[in-house]
């Protein structure tokens, strides 16, 4: 099956005066030149894993996962040199192998919903359109990077300048520490023992995916976006991003550009956290625009349970005041509601 990679549609863009193909072109209550806020806007939390005693930060970590579901760690342990050889792997396999190569590693599951869990690994676009009959701006590569028992290293890019396994491994491993970290201080901000959350998202059988997202330079970003609107079906989301800026969330009604940081990591709060906290922990509304004329890229790092897992409202955190606000379900059974839309 031909596929159309949005990469070679930029390219045919870029030669034919700047139209868009009609389809990239939202309606009016999703175009980012109509939605965007542009006033002042508080930024995300910044919150520096080196700086402060244990109690400090748990506090903070804890009020931003309330208050915004998302916000971003500085002095997190993974060298910059980890995470600048990931971004250079990355975008060698976008901007260095021919078409015919990147085909190589297509996704064979043509239907492509978003890559979850026990989704097809490899390079992707995502080809149904959504609801509205709209299309994403970005081209993806999604693998397993965690645990060993689920990594398949064959369908890991091989490239020539670059040794994506060895420099994917190191960041791996980095990002399994930070996983560690901020699920413990997320539950000792419920006032739980400090392995309950980890616990209860699988212990070491928590699936880590990494995505790499390409979106070319866009004629058009003021109408088309990268990613729509979406919260994370994830437990939580580690997410390293190029320069580009273009991640968006949705705070009190107002969508607000998301300032990076240099070097820090961005932490999302998925739907599985917000679940197993009764509601306490937030999971944040964001999306993604594009830009004129530079690559935005980024590298979201999905922690989710093993796919039998049954995730629900922990029992230390309801009780007659608090009764349950979600179901009990099987994360797979979460995740294929999410992705076909269908009532969870
Ligand atoms: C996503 O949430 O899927 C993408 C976010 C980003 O590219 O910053
Ligand atoms: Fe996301």
């Amino acid at each position: 099956m031909e596929v159309e990679r949005v990469q070679l549609i930029a390219s045919f863009c870029a030669s034919d005066a700047g139209a868009i193909p009609p389809e990239f072109i939202r309606s009016d209550h999703e175009q980012p030149c109509l939605t965007t806020f542009l006033g002042p806007a508080p930024a995300i939390p910044v919150i520096d894993l080196a700086a402060f005693d244990g109690p400090e930060i748990t506090r903070a970590i804890a009020e931003a996962s309330r208050e915004w579901g998302i916000f971003q760690v500085v002095g997190h342990g993974v060298p910059e040199e980890a995470m600048r050889e990931l971004q250079r792997a990355g975008r060698e396999f976008f901007e260095e192998l021919p078409q015919e190569e990147k085909e190589k590693y297509a996704r064979k599951d043509a239907g492509g919903g978003a890559p979850a869990n026990g989704g097809q690994e490899g390079y992707g676009t995502k080809l149904q359109r959504e609801l509205e009959g709209k299309k994403a701006w970005v081209d993806f590569f999604f693998h397993y990077i965690a645990p060993p028992s689920k990594v398949n290293h064959r369908i890991w890019p091989v490239l020539p300048a670059t040794d994506y396994r060895k420099i994917t491994e190191e960041y791996a491993k980095y990002v399994v520490n930070l996983v560690d970290r901020m699920l413990t201080e997320l539950s000792k901000g419920l006032e739980l023992e400090d392995q309950a959350l980890k616990e209860a998202v699988g212990g070491d059988s928590l699936n880590l995916n990494l995505k790499i997202n390409y979106y070319p330079p866009c004629p058009r970003p003021d109408v088309a976006l990268g990613v729509v609107a979406h919260t994370d079906m994830s437990a939580m989301t580690i997410l390293v991003p190029n320069d580009v800026p273009g991640l968006q969330i949705l705070k009190d009604d107002l969508w607000i550009n998301v300032d990076y940081v240099p070097n820090a990591i961005i932490v999302h709060i998925g739907d599985q956290i917000e679940i197993l906290s009764n509601g306490i922990y937030k999971s944040v509304l964001h999306r993604s625009t594009v830009s004129k004329d530079k690559v935005r890229m980024s590298w979201p790092v999905f922690c989710s349970p093993p796919g039998d897992s049954v995730i629900g409202p922990l029992q230390q955190v309801v009780n007659e005041d608090n009764p349950p606000k979600y179901k009990a379900k099987m994360f797979k059974d979460y995740a294929y509601c999410k992705i076909n839309k269908l009532p969870q």
